[in-house]
């Protein structure tokens, strides 16, 4: 194409209103928490797992390049329902190799903390490094707790990638008190510990999610975990497991905010992960009155999966997120602010400082997006309030910045979406990290 000829694409997407409620049952894709530890235990484990229902998006892609770069065989292949499915043959008792690269794990924070902890206790020195966003985040609190177990790194002491991890057979276990209520944090820590000699235990303020402790001991890790805590026996022999991965409750979240943000709306969401570290926002939308209910439907592993329904509710009422359940609404409190946006009355999110330092600083992008919408939001210390308008007029041509962070784009989506005017949110795209037929699943709903 020669250069008259092309076309400078807008740095934004336009989002135009879905022109009617939403309807019907739909399933969402793939756990992406679910997908990034059955990829990565099954290349730790020695023979062939087979997995299925893995999400296909880019945080799972840069899983199976990394462990694809450590010496596992990924044969997973694109189902018909969208999701990837097939076999991982592990490097078991020989260990990863050596890669010849540093390990690019994209936009993906939990490849990158959980690699440290599954490459520390072997002989090799592994580069991890990510895209801009990754590499403002922060490490320390992964490489804390290793180099207590004996790893180096190069850097000595490092903040963020690129962190060379210099592992070691000689790993010693730990009993670790982490800061802070973090799923990557402990799942790093307990990766190491299973080879480790001994119990190596995180205990935590608050409970995190716990897809690592209920999905070890499948590949032969001795685990015991409790409320605020969990161990591994090591050194373990992780052997292959298979793996069925239900569907992610937090882009349920995002589906469920449409619900009822779109009046008239009654929506299904089949086979979700109903976790119960995972699915706080449901526990929060009925506290704001929203009728939205799940229902059991069996197990896949250890790991509850059901059904969730929810219908548009008219009037919805702010309330209070006690800093104990954050770790349940984590990544849903941008959808669940705009949701507040919409309620009766001033919703307070306790203790949120850590979205400071998720993919964007959401704290201060929710702030923006809201006060963009005429809704009054501000941070007090580390709490979010945001004080709701029920009869929100949505004004015309507004842009939102998605910071290039997929749940800001779909949160600030919604907007238009749902609404009456469309909205412009930038770099539209990221969605792909964690949901790529986001905007396709909306329409397939409206009748
Ligand atoms: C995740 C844990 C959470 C969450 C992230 C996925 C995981 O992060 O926000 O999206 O899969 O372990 P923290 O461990 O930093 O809380």
């Amino acid at each position: 194409m020669s250069t008259s000829e092309s076309v400078t694409l807008p740095p934004y997407t336009i989002i135009e209103p879905l022109g009617g409620p939403l309807e019907g049952s739909l399933t969402v894709p793939g756990d992406k928490s679910i997908s990034h530890r059955a990829v990565l235990f099954a290349a730790m484990a020695e023979g062939t797992s087979h997995l299925t229902g893995v999400l296909d998006s880019e945080d799972v892609r840069a899983s199976i390049r990394a462990v694809e770069a450590l010496g596992a065989s990924v044969l997973l292949d694109r189902q018909a329902d969208g999701t990837l499915a097939g076999t991982v043959t592990g490097w078991g008792q020989q260990g990863p190799a050596q890669p010849d690269a540093p390990i690019d794990c994209g936009n993906s924070g939990t490849t990158a903390r959980l690699l440290m902890g599954i490459v520390a206790p072997w002989d090799i020195k592994v580069t991890i490094t990510g895209d801009a966003s990754l590499q403002k985040r922060p490490m320390r609190r992964i490489v804390a707790p290793l180099a207590k177990m004996g790893c180096d790194f190069e850097p000595e002491t490092p903040e963020h990638l690129p962190i060379t991890v210099c592992g070691s057979r000689e790993l010693r276990a730990i009993d670790y008190t982490s800061p802070m209520a973090s799923a990557q944090l402990k799942t790093a820590v307990l990766l190491a510990g299973t080879f480790a000699e001994g119990t190596t235990t995180v205990n935590e303020p608050a409970p995190s999610r716990n897809h690592t402790e209920l999905m070890l001991p499948e590949f032969n890790v001795p685990t015991t975990a409790g409320t605020r805590v969990a161990s591994v026996q090591g050194p373990a022999e992780m052997l292959a497991s298979d793996v069925v991965v239900p569907g992610d409750p937090s882009s349920a979240a995002f589906v469920a905010a449409a619900a009822l943000l779109a009046r008239g709306s009654s929506v299904r969401i089949e086979n979700v992960s109903l976790n119960p570290a995972r699915i706080g926002f449901v526990r929060t939308l009925e506290r704001m009155g929203a009728d939205i209910r799940e229902s059991y439907e069996g197990a896949e592993g250890k790991e509850p999966r059901g059904a969730i329904t929810i219908n548009y509710t008219p009037t919805l009422r702010g309330c209070e997120i006690p800093s104990q359940h954050i770790a349940s609404v984590i990544d849903e409190i941008p959808v669940l602010a705009l949701v507040a946006a919409h309620a009766r009355g001033i919703t307070v999110f306790h203790e949120v400082g850590e979205l400071r330092v998720k993919e964007s600083d959401r704290l201060a992008a929710i702030i923006e997006g809201l006060g963009q919408l005429g809704i009054d939001a501000w941070e007090e210390g580390d709490d979010l309030y945001v004080e709701g308008n029920p009869n929100l007029q949505v004004p015309a041509g507004l842009v939102f910045d998605s910071h290039g962070d997929h749940r800001l784009a779909m949160t600030w989506a919604l907007v238009g979406a749902c609404g009456r005017v469309p909205v412009n949110v930038t770099e539209f795209t990221c969605v792909a990290v964690s949901y790529p037929d986001f905007l396709a699943d909306l329409k397939g709903l409206v009748k």
